[in-house]
C-alpha cells in the first residue's frame, strides 16, 4: 500500500489526540524518526517511513475507532468524508463536528504538496467559480481564486457594488439565481450579517461564506485552527487545554466570532478576551462558548491578559463597521502588540496570529512590524495555509477529494525554495 506519509501520520495523531512525543511512544519509535517522516519530501532530512510502521499505525487506528464511527484509515482511497453537516453550502462553523473538521484537515494536509507547487491536479477542469466580493478583500478573494485554479478550475469575479447589478437595485435572490446558471461554486462576501445565507437560500450551487458583515468568516476560522494544530504539532502540544488570548475588536471581528465558536469542539481551553469594554465579544458568541468546558476571562489589560498564553490572536479595529456616534474611545497604545510586549510577557513558544490585514499606519495600535523576523509570528504561515484549507473545502463540497489525491502529478515549473525573502529564517519550523 502506498500512502502519502505526512497526511497519514498527521491524521493519525489528530484522531488519537496525541502529541508527537505521545504518538512516538505509542508506536514505539523515536521522536527524531517521527520528525523526519513528517518533513516535506523535498527536505534533505526527510525519510521514508517503514511499511511495518504504516501497518502498525493503521491497526492502532482501527482498534481505537468506536463501533460505527466514521474513523477510518487514510489510504488516499478513502470515501468522501461522512461526518458533519457540510454541504451543500458552507455558511457557519456551526456546521462542523470535530470529526468533519479533522476530515477536512486530512485533505488539506494532502493538498499541501499542490500549495507548495510540488504537485498539480486538473480534477476541477471545466468547473467555474464565481467570486462575488461586495466588500474589500485581498487574501480571501485571491486565495479562494488560487485554490480553485490549483484544482484545475477557472474563476470569474466581481468586486464591490458599483460594478454589479446590485447598484441597479437587483435583489440578492435574483443575483444568486442568475450566477447559479454560470458557476459551479460561489464565494460571497457581503457587508450585511445573514446576507450570504440569504444568497444560499436562492440556489442549489454550493455557496461559501467569505465573510458576512460582523457575522462569521468560517473559512478563516478553519485555516486559523489548522494553523494552530500544525504549529502545536511541532511544539508537541494539543489544542485541548490550550490558552488562547483574543485581542482587539472582538465586537465586530467576524474571524474571532467564528474561531471562538469553532474552538468549542475542543476541551478545557482557557480563553482570554482582551478589548476595551466598547468592543467586547457579542453575547451570542459568549453564550456559544459558555456551553463548552472552557474557562473564559475578560480583561482590559493586554500585558496581564496575554501572560502564559499559547496563542495570541490579534485583530484590526473594524472602524468601517462602527455605527454613527461610535468612537474609538479607550483604544490606546495599551493595545499595541510589539516585540517588547511579547519579550516581557510571553515564552519562546507563544504563537502570535492575526487574520490580517494589520493596520501598519502610525498610531493604529495594531500588530507591530518589529516581530517580522521572530519565529513566534505565524501570520504568513497562516496566510499560506489558506490555500490547502480552501482547496480542501472546494474538494469536499464538490465531491472530488479522493480523485484529487489520486490524480496528482509532478509540477513542471520552477519556484523559489522560499516564497518570501525572510522565510528562510524559519527553516525547519514548518514541519
Ligand atoms: C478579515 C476580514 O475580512 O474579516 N480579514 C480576512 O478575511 N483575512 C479581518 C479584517 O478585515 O480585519
Amino acid at each position: 500500500m502506498s500512502v502519502d506519509q505526512q497526511p497519514f501520520l498527521r491524521d493519525a495523531m489528530r484522531r488519537l489526540n496525541l502529541t508527537r512525543d505521545g504518538f512516538a511512544e505509542r508506536v514505539g519509535v523515536s521522536r527524531r524518526a517521527l520528525d523526519t517522516w513528517l518533513l516535506p519530501e523535498d527536505s534533505q532530512e526527510s525519510r521514508r517511513m517503514p511499511e511495518i510502521v504504516l501497518r502498525f499505525v493503521s491497526e492502532i487506528l482501527e482498534r481505537s475507532a468506536a463501533p460505527g464511527s466514521t474513523l477510518g484509515v487514510y489510504t488516499g482511497k478513502r470515501n468522501e468524508p461522512a461526518g458533519g453537516k457540510l454541504g451543500p453550502h458552507l455558511l457557519s462553523v456551526d456546521q462542523f463536528s470535530r470529526d468533519s473538521v479533522e476530515d477536512l484537515f486530512r485533505i488539506a494536509d494532502a493538498m499541501q504538496a499542490i500549495a507548495r507547487r510540488q504537485k498539480v491536479t486538473r480534477v476541477l477542469e471545466g468547473a467555474v467559480l464565481a467570486n462575488l466580493f461586495f466588500e474589500a478583500s485581498t487574501r480571501t478573494r485571491i486565495s479562494f481564486s488560487s485554490a480553485f485554479a490549483r484544482l484545475g478550475g477557472s474563476v470569474c469575479d466581481t468586486t464591490g457594488f458599483t460594478f454589479s447589478s446590485m447598484a441597479k437595485g437587483e435583489s440578492i435572490h435574483d443575483t444568486s439565481r442568475v450566477i447559479s446558471g454560470y458557476a459551479d461554486a460561489i464565494v460571497v462576501r457581503h457587508p450585511e450579517e445573514g446576507s450570504v445565507a440569504q444568497f444560499a437560500s436562492a440556489t442549489n450551487i454550493p455557496v461559501i461564506n467569505g465573510g458576512d458583515g460582523a457575522g462569521e468568516h468560517p473559512t478563516q476560522a478553519l485555516l486559523d485552527l489548522y494553523t494552530i494544530q500544525r504549529e502545536f504539532s511541532r511544539l508537541n502540544r494539543l489544542v485541548d487545554g490550550a490558552h488562547i488570548a483574543f485581542v482587539g475588536d472582538l465586537k465586530y471581528g467576524r474571524t474571532v466570532h467564528s474561531l471562538a465558536k469553532l474552538l468549542t469542539l475542543y476541551h478545557g481551553l482557557k480563553i482570554t478576551l482582551i478589548s476595551p469594554p466598547a468592543l467586547a465579544l457579542p453575547d451570542n458568541v459568549l453564550k456559544a462558548i459558555a456551553r463548552s468546558d472552557h474557562v473564559v476571562t475578560m480583561s482590559g489589560d493586554l500585558a496581564a491578559g496575554i501572560r502564559g498564553a499559547d496563542v495570541i490572536y490579534a485583530t484590526r479595529i473594524q472602524k468601517e463597521r462602527f455605527t454613527a456616534g461610535e468612537a474609538l474611545e479607550g483604544y490606546s497604545p495599551r493595545f499595541r502588540i510589539d516585540r517588547e510586549l511579547i519579550e516581557t510577557n510571553c515564552g519562546a513558544d507563544t504563537l502570535v496570529m492575526h487574520p490580517l490585514p494589520r493596520d501598519s499606519r502610525a498610531g493604529a495600535n495594531d500588530l507591530a512590524e518589529d516581530l517580522n523576523r521572530d519565529a513566534r509570528l505565524a501570520i504568513f504561515r497562516q496566510t499560506d495555509n489558506g490555500i490547502p484549507v480552501r482547496m480542501a473545502i472546494f474538494a469536499t463540497l464538490l465531491g472530488v477529494a479522493s480523485q484529487a489525491l489520486r490524480s496528482m502529478k509532478d509540477a513542471s515549473w520552477r519556484t523559489p525554495a522560499y516564497v518570501g525573502p525572510e522565510d528562510a529564517l524559519f527553516h525547519g519550523i514548518d514541519a
